[in-house]
């Protein structure tokens, strides 16, 4: 079967992340969380202290940002590093969500990471989840989908698996920030969440986990055989 590119794009908490995670390991294929790339970026930008609006500081706080991922034995799923430090945990704090969007609106920083991104991609055999992967890093991608589901059943998710990493949050604060966060991704010049023309859309809130992952390997099981 030929190794192809499957692109993942949607809303913030839809369940991108796990499913891409999930059907990369189904695959054997490599699974890149671009969110996590951003987050990252945020990450320094707030304990570095940098001004977004100047541009000067953000270009020499890029020049000095590196970022990787590797796989962790224990938990069976690749941690992001910032500058060679697991960073995993910190990323997913509410301080870095609250900022994330802001800095994805910056071109110089969507320049530095979808290079990456294709970079990591130029292989195939990968599961690439995020926003623009399907318009803008491969809009020749194999596979694109275009995750969707209730307000109110994202943030149910987004609580719950914050709580269960110990993370305690109120419901109502996760959906104001995912509310926001669809807000900025949807309306930024650019390269703003859309759906590709030629994305399937999967909507996820009445489904299980395991019917969106077996629905999306299907998909990429008759585009592989092609
Ligand atoms: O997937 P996530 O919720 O962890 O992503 C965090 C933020 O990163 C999201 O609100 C917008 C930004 N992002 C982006 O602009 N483009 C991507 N390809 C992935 C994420």
């Amino acid at each position: 079967m030929k190794k192809i590119i499957i692109a993942i794009d949607g809303n913030s908490g839809c369940g991108k992340s796990t499913t891409a995670k999930a059907l990369a390991k189904k695959l054997h294929y490599i699974y890149i969380d671009t969110g996590a790339m951003y987050r990252a970026v945020t990450l320094f930008f707030i304990e570095h202290d940098i001004d977004l609006n100047n541009e000067e500081d953000v270009k020499n706080a890029l020049a000095q940002i590196d970022i990787s991922f590797k796989y962790n034995e224990e938990t069976g799923h690749n941690d992001t590093y910032l500058n060679g430090k697991n960073v995993e945990r910190e990323i997913r704090q509410m301080e870095v969500s609250n900022l994330v969007s802001p800095v994805s609106e910056i071109p110089a920083v969507r320049r530095k990471l979808q290079e990456q991104q294709r970079r990591l991609g130029e292989d195939k055999g990968v599961v690439m989840d995020g926003r623009d992967i399907g318009t803008v890093v491969f809009p020749d991608a194999d596979l694109k989908i275009f995750m969707t589901a209730d307000l109110e059943v994202r943030a149910e998710r987004r609580r719950k698996e914050m709580h269960e990493k110990g993370m305690n949050v109120e419901l109502n604060e996760v959906i104001a920030n995912l509310k926001e966060r669809d807000r900025i991704d949807s309306s930024r010049a650019d390269s703003p969440l859309k759906k590709a023309d030629d994305a399937i859309v999967v909507d996820t809130s009445h489904l299980t986990f395991d019917e969106q992952v077996n629905k999306i390997l299907e998909l990429a099981e008759e585009k592989m055989k092609a």
